[in-house]
C-alpha cells in the first residue's frame, strides 16, 4: 500500500542561483543569462508548488507553467494582472481533487498554475503543503526573492543554489550561507564559457543538518 503523504514530511526547499559575492537580482530582474541553470530549475521544480515575492512574480509577469504558483504579497494592489488573477481561499476550490489525472505522481494535465495569492509567507506555505499532499509531492519550492529567501531561510529543509565563480553589481543578495549549518549532497562543477562571458559555477544541493 502506498504510504499517503501528510504535512509533515513534505520539504521545505530554496532554489537560488548566487553568485561569489551573493548577488541574485538587480532592477527586479535576474543578472545574468545561464540557459544551463534555468534547466536545472526547471527540472527541480516541475509540477511542485512554489512560492515567491510579489517583485519576482512581477518580473515574470505571469505564473511559471507546470508548477502551482503561490505569491506573496502584503498588498494585492501591487500585482500585475489584478483581474486576471483567482484568489483561492481553500485548496479544494483550487484544485479539483476527484480528477483521477492529478492522483498520480506525474505532472497532472490538470495543474493548477495560479498565481494563489497570500499576505503572509506561512499562509502561503500552509498552502503549499495542502496542495503537494493532493498532489502526491514530497517536496515544496521557495524561488525568491532576496526577501522571501532572507524571511524562509532560518527554516528551510534544503537548499539548491548554483554558485557562480564571479562577483556580479547587485541591489538584492541572498543572506550568507553558512556553510557548516549544511550537509553537502551533490556538487557539480561546469566550466566557464569566455565566448559567451559566462563564469564557472557549481550546482549544490544542501540538506540542513539535523
Ligand atoms: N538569482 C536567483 O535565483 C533569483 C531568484 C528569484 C528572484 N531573483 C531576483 O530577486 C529580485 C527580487 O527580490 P526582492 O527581494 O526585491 O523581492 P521579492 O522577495 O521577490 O518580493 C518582495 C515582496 O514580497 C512581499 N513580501 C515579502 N515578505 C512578505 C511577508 N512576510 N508577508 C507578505 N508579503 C511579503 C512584499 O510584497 P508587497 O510589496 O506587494 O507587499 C515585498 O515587497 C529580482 O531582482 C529577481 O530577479 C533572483
Amino acid at each position: 500500500m502506498t504510504e499517503r503523504k501528510t504535512n509533515k514530511n513534505i520539504t521545505l526547499s530554496s532554489i537560488v542561483a548566487i553568485a561569489k559575492n551573493n548577488a541574485i537580482g538587480k532592477d527586479n530582474g535576474m543578472i545574468w543569462h545561464l540557459p544551463e541553470d534555468l534547466k536545472h530549475f526547471k527540472r527541480t521544480t516541475l509540477g511542485k508548488p512554489i512560492l515567491m515575492g510579489r517583485k519576482s512574480y512581477e518580473s515574470l509577469g505571469k505564473p511559471l507553467p507546470g508548477r502551482p504558483n503561490f505569491v506573496i504579497s502584503r498588498n494585492f494592489e501591487n500585482l500585475p494582472e489584478r483581474e486576471e488573477t483567482e484568489i483561492f481561499n481553500d485548496m479544494e476550490s483550487a484544485i479539483d481533487i476527484d480528477k483521477p489525472s492529478i492522483k498520480t505522481t506525474a505532472i497532472p494535465a490538470a495543474l493548477p498554475e495560479g498565481p494563489f495569492l497570500y499576505k503572509s509567507i506561512e499562509d502561503g506555505i500552509a498552502a503549499m503543503r495542502e496542495m503537494a499532499v493532493k498532489l502526491g509531492s514530497d517536496e515544496i519550492f521557495i524561488t525568491g526573492g532576496g526577501q522571501i529567501y532572507k524571511e524562509t531561510l532560518p527554516y528551510t529543509d534544503r537548499l539548491y543554489v548554483t554558485v557562480l565563480d564571479r562577483d556580479y553589481d547587485a541591489d538584492v543578495y541572498f543572506p550568507q550561507i553558512q556553510w557548516d549549518e549544511w550537509n553537502i549532497i551533490s556538487e557539480e562543477k561546469r566550466e566557464a564559457d569566455p565566448e559567451k562571458n559566462r563564469p564557472s559555477f557549481t550546482f549544490f544541493t544542501l540538506d540542513r543538518k539535523a
